[in-house]
C-alpha cells in the first residue's frame, strides 16, 4: 500500500513537470540578461536566444533600391500631376517610386496605388493615401529628431511589405458597445492580448489619441490638491503601459524603477525618449491618419467610423528600437524631409 502511494507521488510529480514544461510562462533557459538600471537594482531585460533569433528574423531588412544619380529635371517638371515630391529630380522620383512598391505593395506592384494606363490620375484612393503618407514620413524625420533621432523612419518601418501596417488600432476595437442608453464598459473585465491578459480596458491606446494625463500618483498629501487619478484612469495609464511594454519587447523597468513609477530622476533616459514617443503618436494620429478617414473606403474604418491609427508597436513590432536599430532613412534622402541637392 505504502509502496503504491510513493508510486503515485513519483507519478503525479513528473506529470505535473512535464506539464508545467509545456504550459505558457515558462521559458527555456538560458534566460539572457541585460542591465539598464544603475547597478544592483535589478533593472534587467530579459530574453532567451530563442526569442532573440525570432526578433532577428521579424526584423529582416527589404532588399534595397540602388540610390539615385545625383542632378537631371525636376519630376515636377517632367510628370504631370506632381503634388508632394516637387523638390525631387525625375531620377529621385523614381528611385522612391520603386522603393515605395518593395515596402508597401511588393505582391501588387505599381497597380496598388496607380491607374497604370495613366500614372498621373488620382483615381485610387491608395494613392491619395500615400501621399499623405509620405509627408508624414518626412515629418517624423525632419520634426521628431527628439524620439527617432538620426535613425529615422521609412514606409518599410511599419508597412514591412504589407498595404495595411500589421499593428494598427481603432476606437472601441476590443469591445462590444450596446447602443442607445446602455452604459459601455470600455472593455473592462475582458482579458485579452492587448491588456495583458488583465481585466483592465481593453481600448489602451485611447490616450494616444487625445491629450489625456497619464499619471496616477498624487503629488501632494491632501486630496484637493492632488492630481491624484481616479480608478478608471489608472487602469487605462496600466493598460497603457502594458502596451507600450509589449510593443516594444521590453519589461517596465526598461524605463522606470519599479520602486516609485513616477518618479523622473529615477527613470532611465529610455523613459523621456518614450515621452516623446508619446506626443510624436498623438500628434501623427491628430495630424495624419485620422483625418484619412475621408479618403478610406468603409471597409478600412474601425467600428465607431475612425480610421486606423498607430501605436509604438506599429513601427517598433517587438523591438526596443524599430528594425533593431538599422537606419534605413539614412539611405533614402527622398524622404529625409530636407531638399535634396
Ligand atoms: C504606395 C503607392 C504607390 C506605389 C506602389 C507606386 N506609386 Fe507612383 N506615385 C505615388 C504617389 C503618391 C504619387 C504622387 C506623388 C506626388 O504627388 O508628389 C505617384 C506618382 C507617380 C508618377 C508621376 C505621374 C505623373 O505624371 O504625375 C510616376 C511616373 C509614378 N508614380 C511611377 C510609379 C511606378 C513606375 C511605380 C511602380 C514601380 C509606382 N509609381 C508605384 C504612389 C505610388
Ligand atoms: C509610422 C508608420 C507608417 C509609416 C512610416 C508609413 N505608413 Fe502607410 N500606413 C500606416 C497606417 C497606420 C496605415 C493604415 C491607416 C490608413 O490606411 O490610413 C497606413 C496605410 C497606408 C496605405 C493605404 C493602404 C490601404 O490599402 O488602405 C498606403 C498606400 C500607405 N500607407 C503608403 C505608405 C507609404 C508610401 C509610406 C512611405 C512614404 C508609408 N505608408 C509610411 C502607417 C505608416
Ligand atoms: C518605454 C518606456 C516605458 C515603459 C516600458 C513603461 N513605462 Fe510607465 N511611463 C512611461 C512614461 C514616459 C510615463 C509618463 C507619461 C506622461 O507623463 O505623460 C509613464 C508613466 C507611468 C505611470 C504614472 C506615473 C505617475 O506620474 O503617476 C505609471 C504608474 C507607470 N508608468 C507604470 C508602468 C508599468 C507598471 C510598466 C510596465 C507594465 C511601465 N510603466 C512601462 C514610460 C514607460
Ligand atoms: C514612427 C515610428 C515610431 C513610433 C510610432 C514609435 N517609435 Fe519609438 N523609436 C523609433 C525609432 C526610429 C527609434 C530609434 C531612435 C534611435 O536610434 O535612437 C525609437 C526609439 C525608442 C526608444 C529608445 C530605445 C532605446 O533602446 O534607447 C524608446 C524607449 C521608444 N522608442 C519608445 C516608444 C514608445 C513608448 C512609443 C509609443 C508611444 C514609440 N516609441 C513609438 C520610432 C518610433
Amino acid at each position: 500500500m505504502k509502496l503504491a502511494a510513493a508510486f503515485l507521488g513519483v507519478v503525479i510529480a513528473s506529470l505535473l513537470t512535464i506539464a508545467m514544461l509545456f504550459t505558457a510562462g515558462w521559458v527555456r533557459p538560458p534566460i539572457l540578461s541585460t542591465q539598464v538600471g544603475f547597478r544592483g537594482l535589478a533593472m534587467n531585460q530579459l530574453t532567451t536566444p530563442a526569442a532573440r533569433s525570432k526578433l532577428e528574423l521579424a526584423n529582416a531588412l527589404p532588399e534595397a533600391v540602388p540610390p539615385a544619380e545625383p542632378g537631371g529635371p525636376l519630376a515636377v517638371d517632367t510628370y504631370k500631376n506632381v503634388k508632394v515630391l516637387t523638390d525631387l529630380t525625375t531620377v529621385q522620383f523614381n528611385t522612391l517610386m520603386a522603393a515605395i512598391t518593395t515596402w508597401v505593395a511588393p505582391n501588387e506592384g505599381c497597380g496598388y496605388c496607380h491607374n497604370t494606363d495613366n500614372l498621373a490620375d488620382d483615381g485610387i484612393y491608395a494613392k491619395t493615401v500615400a501621399r499623405r503618407m509620405i509627408q508624414m514620413t518626412r515629418h517624423v524625420n525632419k520634426d521628431w529628431k527628439a524620439h527617432v533621432a538620426n535613425t529615422g523612419v521609412v514606409c518599410w518601418t511599419c508597412h514591412r511589405g504589407n498595404p495595411v501596417p500589421a499593428n494598427v488600432w481603432t476606437n472601441g476595437m476590443g469591445w462590444p458597445q450596446a447602443g442607445g442608453f446602455a452604459t459601455t464598459n470600455y472593455g473592462m473585465g475582458h482579458p485579452d492580448a492587448a491588456n495583458g491578459s488583465t481585466a483592465m480596458t481593453q481600448d489602451p491606446y485611447t490616450a494616444l489619441n487625445d491629450k489625456s494625463v497619464i499619471r496616477v500618483q498624487a503629488t501632494k498629501a491632501l486630496p484637493a490638491n492632488s492630481n491624484g487619478a481616479s480608478i478608471f484612469a489608472t487602469e487605462q495609464t496600466y493598460s497603457l503601459m502594458i502596451a507600450m511594454s509589449q510593443g516594444l519587447g521590453v519589461n517596465c523597468v526598461f524605463c522606470h524603477n519599479s520602486r516609485e513609477f513616477g518618479q523622473w530622476p529615477e527613470s532611465t533616459p529610455q523613459r523621456l525618449t518614450a515621452w516623446h514617443g508619446i506626443q510624436m503618436v498623438r500628434d501623427l494620429n491628430g495630424a495624419y491618419l485620422d483625418p484619412l478617414k475621408t479618403v478610406l473606403p468603409a471597409s478600412r474604418l474601425g467600428p465607431l467610423g475612425d480610421a486606423p491609427k498607430l501605436n509604438c508597436a506599429t513601427c517598433h513590432q517587438g523591438a526596443n528600437k524599430p528594425l533593431l536599430g538599422v537606419s534605413l532613412a539614412k539611405d533614402y534622402p527622398e524622404l529625409g524631409g530636407t531638399p535634396a541637392k
